[in-house]
C-alpha cells in the first residue's frame, strides 16, 4: 500500500532514465538461450516479469547469469535446452508464457506452464491453436486456453497462419515454433503489432522477410549469439510523459526512450492532444531506436484514438486515460478490446478507479468515453495486481487533491521496480 499526496507549487522536473524496455528483455534472454554462444544483455530490465523468463530458462538448463541491468546468457541452442524437473512458472507476465510455448513447440521433452491468477485467466488458445496446427502436443486447462498447460514438442510442419488477433505475442509464437518446423512459416496480422521479435532474430542472425502484414521466416535455422543493447522502455516513459504534461510546473526529459515506431503511439497521441512534446537524438546503435522525449506542462484537449494507432500504444491506454480526464473535452478511445484480457480487464479497473478519483469516464464495448477537465480528489483506489493500473494511480495523486491511498501498490515491481522511489525523488 502507497500513501501519495497532491503536488502543488512543485511539478516534476529534470532529466531521467527509465528501465529497459520489457518486450526487448524478454526476447533477449529468450534468443540468447536458444542462440549458440555466449549472449551478452545490457540495460535489461530486473523486473519480476523478466525475472521469470529468466528462471524459467534456467529450468530449462540455460546458464544464465544477471547482475541488475546486466545479463549473461550461455545458450547451446534450442537442442540444447533440457526437460525440466519443476513447472515452469510465468508468474505475471503473458509474453513469458505465449513465447515460451513457441519456443517449446518441437523440444522433445514434456514442461507444464503455469502463472499467476492473472495469467489463469488470459486466453492462450490464440498461441495453443496455431501451435496445435503445426503439430504440437498441447493441452490445458479448457481444452488448452488457460493455465496449466503442459506441452510436449512434436515433429513440426510450417503452416501459413492468418490469425484473427494483431498479437505479437501470438507472432511470435508462431515464427519461434516456425524456426523449428519443416518449411517456411508464414503468419499474416490483421495490423502491424510491434516487431521486436523480427528485429532480434535478424540480430541473431536469422533471415526474416516482412511484407506488409506478413511476416516469413525458414525453418532449420539457427542463432548465433549477439549483444543486445535494451533501450528504455516508452510504456513506463509513458508515465512521465504524461505526469510532465498535465503536473503544473513540469519540465521533464527522458533519455535513451525507445522509439520503434510500433510503439510510439503515446507521442503521437501526446502531440494531437496539444502537449508540448519533442524527440530529439535520435540513435540505432543496435536493431532498435531510441532518443531523447521532452515534455513539459501543456493544455490539452480531447481526441479520438482508435483504429491502427490502437496497438500502437496498447499498453499506454490506462495513462492516456488519466491526460484525457485533464483535457479540455471529450476523448473517445475505441477499438481496444484487447484491454480486456490484459494483466486485468482494463477497460473496467481503468474506469471503475479512475472514477473514484472523481473523473467523468465511462465504459464502452471496445473502449472508454473521458469527458475533461476533471478535478480529481484523492481517495483510496487499487491497482487491482496490476502493474500499469499501479502507476497511473500514482500519476493520478500528483494532481488529486488531499491524499490518495492506493492498494496493491507493489504490483508495480512486475515492470519498473524503482517506480515509487524515482517518484518520490522528482518530488522533491
Ligand atoms: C507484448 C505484446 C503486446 C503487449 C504486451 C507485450 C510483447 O501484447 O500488450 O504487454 O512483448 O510481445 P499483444 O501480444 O497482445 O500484442
Amino acid at each position: 500500500m502507497k500513501t501519495l499526496s497532491r503536488l502543488v507549487q512543485t511539478g516534476l522536473t529534470g532529466t531521467i532514465r527509465v528501465p529497459g524496455d520489457k518486450s526487448i528483455s524478454h526476447r533477449a534472454v529468450m534468443f540468447g538461450s536458444i542462440a549458440h554462444g555466449k549472449t551478452m544483455v545490457d540495460g535489461f530490465l530486473p523486473g519480476e516479469d523478466c525475472l521469470s523468463t529468466i528462471d524459467c530458462f534456467r529450468k530449462l538448463g540455460v546458464e544464465i547469469r544477471q547482475e541488475n541491468d546486466h545479463v549473461v546468457i550461455n545458450g547451446n541452442g534450442i537442442e540444447g535446452l533440457r526437460e525440466p524437473k519443476d513447472i515452469l512458472d510465468v508468474g505475471n507476465s503473458g509474453t513469458t508464457c505465449r513465447l515460451l510455448l513457441g519456443v517449446l513447440a518441437n523440444t522433445p521433452f514434456h514442461s507444464c506452464v503455469i502463472g499467476d491468477d492473472s495469467i489463469a485467466k488470459r486466453p492462450m488458445n490464440r498461441v495453443t491453436g496455431p501451435l496445435r496446427e503445426m503439430g504440437t502436443k498441447i493441452d490445458g486447462r479448457d481444452t488448452g486456453n488457460y493455465t496449466p498447460i503442459s506441452i510436449r514438442g512434436g515433429s513440426l510442419k510450417a503452416i501459413d497462419y492468418v490469425s484473427p488477433v494483431g498479437s505479437a505475442q501470438v507472432k511470435s509464437a508462431v515464427l519461434l515454433a516456425g524456426l523449428q518446423a519443416d518449411g517456411t512459416t508464414t503468419l499474416t496480422e490483421p495490423h502491424h503489432s510491434r516487431d521486436h521479435t523480427e528485429r532480434m532474430l535478424r540480430a541473431f542472425g536469422c533471415e526474416v522477410v516482412v511484407n506488409d502484414l506478413t511476416v516469413s521466416l525458414k525453418g532449420g535455422q539457427s542463432l548465433t549469439a549477439t549483444h543486445i543493447e535494451v533501450p528504455g522502455d516508452i510504456s513506463s516513459a509513458a508515465f512521465y510523459l504524461v505526469a510532465g504534461a498535465i503536473v503544473p510546473n513540469s519540465d521533464l526529459t527522458i533519455e535513451k526512450v525507445g522509439i520503434n515506431p510500433t510503439r510510439t503511439g503515446i507521442v503521437d497521441v501526446l502531440k494531437e492532444m496539444g502537449a508540448e512534446v519533442t524527440v530529439t537524438n535520435q540513435q540505432t546503435e543496435t536493431s532498435e531506436p531510441f532518443a531523447d522525449v521532452h515534455i513539459k506542462t501543456s493544455s490539452l484537449e480531447g481526441i479520438e484514438i482508435s483504429g491502427d494507432l490502437i496497438p500502437r500504444l496498447i499498453d499506454e491506454i490506462p495513462i492516456i486515460a488519466l491526460a484525457a480526464t485533464q483535457a479540455k473535452g471529450t476523448t473517445v478511445i475505441k477499438d481496444a478490446a484487447e484491454l480486456k484480457v490484459k494483466e486485468t480487464n482494463r477497460i473496467d479497473t481503468v474506469v471503475n478507479e479512475l472514477k473514484k478519483l472523481g473523473a467523468q469516464i465511462e465504459a464502452t464495448e471496445d473502449g472508454m468515453i473521458i469527458h475533461g477537465k476533471a478535478d480529481l480528489v484523492g481517495t483510496t483506489v487499487d491497482s487491482h495486481g496490476d502493474h500499469r493500473i499501479g502507476m497511473m494511480l500514482a500519476i493520478a495523486s500528483c494532481l488529486a487533491d488531499g491524499e490518495t491511498v492506493i492498494q496493491n501498490s507493489e504490483a508495480v515491481h512486475v515492470s519498473y521496480p524503482a517506480f515509487f522511489e524515482q517518484l518520490e525523488q522528482l518530488r522533491k
